[in-house]
């Protein structure tokens, strides 16, 4: 059971240079969708998780495959789903099929570290390692990121780029949204959480303006073609005295040295309140195969 919020009042149209006002629309037989107020653009809302990217109509051709079978995995492919995708689709230009950018491990969709049986504390080497594991769940991301999390009493939380495993628990009564640009990752990670899933290109934040009192971007910044935009859309999306919480295993976003995120975030127009750097982030792929990166946690708030 996943949370229901009033998305009218929290989203507004993510087409380029719109931003109008969306409603709710039940097109005839065919599943509940979003429409935007001054372009007109339908926006479908496919197994509860309405699809705010700037085409929706193109997400829907390239991602088709991917798409149904998301939905059916959450055993959300019902008629009216199936048929809100097929008529969209059908009106697209015709273009590559593509996978979702989905990167996630077995044990962050079933939420827990996997056993390791190979390790032993007493070996000579294992030690550190053994400790690492055992010190990840009090000092590892997830947990530096919920201990930084100040609740608000108005706002929502967004958990952006979420993947399989968002990490905050906000109080009742906060409206929390796990937003990815993977409708799969969107799905797994509000089953997994309770939270409302949303679709939406980080580079094009479908947010009314101060609606969002905290943002969290774990492991994204770095993937993100354009990072100015997500700033930009994250500065309008806050709200006066909110969060923005991001982590990054390459702070130095590709530019030089590794104040660049924290520079750029700057040049954004956010204050910076926090650094925590080498903050561990573990990747159990299997239990021969451990993945460790040390971020960087910045949490920054519109200046
Ligand atoms: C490395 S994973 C991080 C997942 C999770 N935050 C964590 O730290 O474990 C990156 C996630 O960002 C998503 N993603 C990539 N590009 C995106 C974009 N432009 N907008 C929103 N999400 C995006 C991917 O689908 C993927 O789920
Ligand atoms: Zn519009």
């Amino acid at each position: 059971m996943t949370a229901e919020v009033s998305w009218p009042a929290l989203v507004r149209c993510p087409g380029p240079g719109c931003g109008g006002p969306l409603k709710h629309r039940v097109p005839k037989d065919k599943g509940s969708a979003l429409v935007c107020g001054r372009c007109h653009t339908l926006y479908p809302v496919l197994g509860q998780v309405p699809i705010l990217v700037p085409e929706p109509a193109i997400y829907l051709a390239e991602h088709r495959d991917a798409v149904l079978a998301a939905l059916a995995e959450a055993g959300e492919a019902d008629l009216a789903a199936v048929s809100m995708v097929q008529a969209l689709v059908a009106f697209a230009p015709k273009v590559a099929a593509r996978p979702f950018s989905d990167d996630w491990v077995d044990s962050e969709a079933q939420g827990g570290l996997p056993p390791h049986p190979h390790l032993d504390a007493d070996r000579p080497g294992h030690a550190g390692l053994a400790t690492l594991l055992s010190a990840h769940a009090a000092h590892g991301l997830a947990a530096r990121v919920q201990a930084l999390y100040r609740p608000r009493p108005k706002g929502a939380v967004v958990e952006l780029g979420c993947g399989a495993a968002p990490v905050l628990a906000p109080p009742p009564g906060v409206t929390h949204v796990v937003a990815d640009l993977s409708l799969r990752a969107a799905l797994t990670a509000a089953s997994r959480s309770g939270a409302a899933g949303l679709v939406a290109d980080a580079q094009a934040l479908p947010f009314r303006p101060g609606r969002v009192s905290t943002l969290v971007a774990l492991n994204l910044v770095d993937l993100l073609d354009d990072v100015g935009a997500f700033l930009d859309g994250a500065h309008h999306a806050l709200a006066r005295g909110g969060s923005l919480l991001v982590a990054t295993p390459e702070p130095s976003l590709g530019l030089g040295d590794d104040e660049a995120l924290q520079d750029v975030l700057q040049g954004a127009g956010f204050e910076i309140s926090g650094v925590e750097d080498g903050v561990p982030w573990l990747r159990p792929h299997t239990e021969r195969h451990l993945e460790v990166y040390l971020t960087q946690v910045v949490v920054a708030r519109p200046a």
